[in-house]
């Protein structure tokens, strides 16, 4: 028997440029909504940045404050950066604007993984331009403006993959 079998959880990546703001909420907000679920054993979830600024820095304090207000607690996140691995590892790299995307596809060589990368906003009930704008040099209404699209769209994610992933039956 191998000692270390592989996962059979739904493996969850949210990208943006810093990983201190649009990403780490994403990754908070999901985690927050599949523990509702009880779904928390289904699926691994993280986030990353595809830029090395902040690396090692817990999320930015305007996001976390915006975030414990309406009740996510983001402790325990430290921003990293997306590699090529992060590419093979995740079933799921939902990425928060095109220039995301664009870096982080530009990571797959040899055009593998394509079909695992979406821009989050896909999911959004109101897409608007398809991108989560980055408020990171804006003020405070660009966080509440950002919590309310990432909440939206973070619950609309988790209905599209408990309907993909049948978890609805295997909970129940
Ligand atoms: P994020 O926001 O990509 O949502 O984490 C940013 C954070 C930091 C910077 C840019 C965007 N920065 O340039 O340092």
């Amino acid at each position: 028997m191998p000692s270390n079998p592989p996962s059979n959880k739904i493996k969850v990546l949210f990208v943006c440029l810093g990983n201190i703001c649009r990403s780490p909420l994403a990754e908070g907000v999901f985690r927050h909504l599949v523990r509702e679920r009880g779904l928390e054993d289904r699926f691994d979830i993280d986030s990353a940045g595809t830029g090395s600024w902040h690396v090692g820095e817990p999320p930015d304090r305007r996001m976390r404050e915006t975030a414990r207000r309406h009740g996510v607690p983001l402790d325990g996140q430290r921003a990293r950066q997306f590699t090529a691995r992060d590419l093979e590892h995740y079933d799921h790299i939902f990425v928060m604007d095109r220039d995301n995307l664009h870096d982080v596809l530009f990571l797959d060589r040899e055009d593998r993984y394509g079909n695992k990368v979406r821009l989050f906003r896909e999911f959004d009930p109101e897409p608007g331009d398809y991108q989560v704008p980055d408020p990171y040099y804006g003020g405070a209404q660009g966080f509440e403006n950002v919590f309310a699209i990432v909440e939206r769209t973070a619950r609309t994610l988790l209905d599209r993959l408990v309907a993909e992933y049948d978890l609805d039956q295997t909970t129940a």
